[in-house]
């Protein structure tokens, strides 16, 4: 994952600088709240991210003087919610180093994106016999719609296996790929395990035989710059609401010439060129795919959060996760009865661990009790969790608001929850 350089605003000097965090949390009035009377210390930004203030001001500011419906009213008021809304596109559209803005369909997040997907192109490409690859990490919105979409029509869904440490077998990946295979969907950074895959390696090899790619950028959006055209994937979708954004917005990027072909999934108003009882002929793209009035303060919002994380620098924020990521992975691995669940070559976002002796929703209770919020579960990622020999695990998840003290609490909170557990 890198940026394109040349088609990105100019950033704030504190690209190449390290992100100052206590500037950064000003920016976050949420994580200054208490939870059970401790200070909260916010570990689960992978579920969803809190918002900067930057987020909120846009969407109160676009309700109060951008509220009516785009693409139809022919009054100021209409006309200022459309350009802001299609400049939020274009904001995504740059975001992803995308040629176009007409690539970028709003969705709801990035569940309905892939469900897009394979309702539209795969229901119309993919027949009997044909073969859908995905991978053994992979979040359960990654999973169900092509096993809907197989099950409809006949064909095969083949799953590309992941070692012990929960990186992918890439050999054993390549092994899968064949005539057979129409679409390949998989994960840039697991949810579950934090793995990083290496996607232009994987897109690289799933061209080679023809297939078309989706990469799910749920989790990895918000933690390094993507670029649609390095990596070549076909599809891409990400959600607004754990790239600091609103929730209930997310995007589908898509080659001009996929989209153009894909017929619609939804009708109705504002996804038609014409409409008659016996015909109706639809808009191009990406209108085609967005029937109905769209989550226009939500797309707006987003629009603000990329424009707020560009601000920082996806640079420094990589650099910045990264530093922390470790330090929050060496801190847990020290810890007597602990087990890392994935221990990735790569890792973003995530950290995944179970303790002796203690279920891991009992570890999520406790540290909630000391005002230490992380998700605890299988992470809708069951088939994940029993390849690694678990049916859940704890999960601290990270963002650049977080800082190493956070660590050092959610660190001694576990050994007072193994102090409770202790015969
Ligand atoms: N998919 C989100 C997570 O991993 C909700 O927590």
């Amino acid at each position: 994952m890198s940026a394109r350089a040349e088609d990105r605003p100019a950033m704030r000097p504190t690209l190449s600088s390290p992100l100052d965090v206590e500037r950064v949390r000003r920016d976050f009035p949420a994580l200054a709240g208490k939870a059970h009377g401790h200070p909260l210390v916010y570990l689960d930004s992978a579920a969803t991210a809190q918002k900067p203030l930057a987020v909120l001001d846009r969407l109160r500011r676009s309700y109060l003087e951008e509220c009516a419906n785009i693409h139809r009213g022919v009054y100021q008021l209409s006309e200022r919610a459309t350009a802001a809304h299609e400049a939020a596109r274009d904001k995504v559209r740059r975001f992803l180093g995308a040629e176009q803005a007409s690539e970028i369909v709003f969705v709801r997040g990035a569940t309905e994106g892939i469900n897009l997907v394979a309702q539209s192109y795969g229901r119309s490409q993919i027949h009997q016999g044909d073969e859908i690859l995905i991978s053994e990490m992979e979040h359960h919105s990654n999973i169900v719609p092509w096993q809907m979409l197989a099950e409809e029509r006949g064909a095969h869904l083949k799953v590309a296996p992941m070692d012990d440490r929960g990186d992918l077998i890439l050999p054993e990946y390549e092994k899968l790929l064949g005539p057979r295979t129409k679409i390949v969907a998989f994960t840039a950074v697991s949810n579950a395990l934090g793995t990083v895959n290496p996607a232009a390696a994987m897109i690289a090899a799933a061209h080679h035989v023809g297939a078309v790619v989706l990469l799910d950028a749920a989790q990895a959006a918000p933690h390094a710059a993507l670029d649609v055209r390095e990596l070549d994937c076909d599809f891409l979708v990400f959600s607004g609401h754990k790239l600091y954004g609103p929730t209930g917005i997310g995007v589908l990027y898509g080659k001009e010439r996929l989209l153009a072909a894909m017929p619609p999934w939804q009708g109705g108003g504002d996804m038609i060129l014409s409409v008659t009882f016996e015909k109706t002929t639809y808009a191009p793209p990406p209108a085609k795919f967005e029937a109905g009035t769209p989550h226009i303060q939500g797309a707006i919002g987003l629009g603000a959060a990329i424009d707020y994380v560009e601000s920082l620098g996806l640079a420094a924020i990589e650099r910045y996760e990264t530093d922390l990521l470790a330090y929050a992975e060496a801190s847990l691995a020290r810890l007597p009865g602990l087990r890392l669940v994935g221990q990735p070559q790569r890792r973003a976002a995530a950290i995944s661990f179970v303790l002796d002796g203690i279920h891991p929703h009992d570890i999520g209770t406790i540290l909630d009790r000391y005002g230490v919020a992380i998700r605890a579960g299988h992470h809708c990622a069951q088939p994940a969790m029993q390849r690694m020999g678990v049916s859940g695990t704890a999960r601290v998840s990270l963002a650049f608001y977080n800082k190493r003290d956070e660590i050092d609490t959610l660190v001694s909170c576990l050994g007072e929850a193994q102090r409770m557990f202790r015969p």
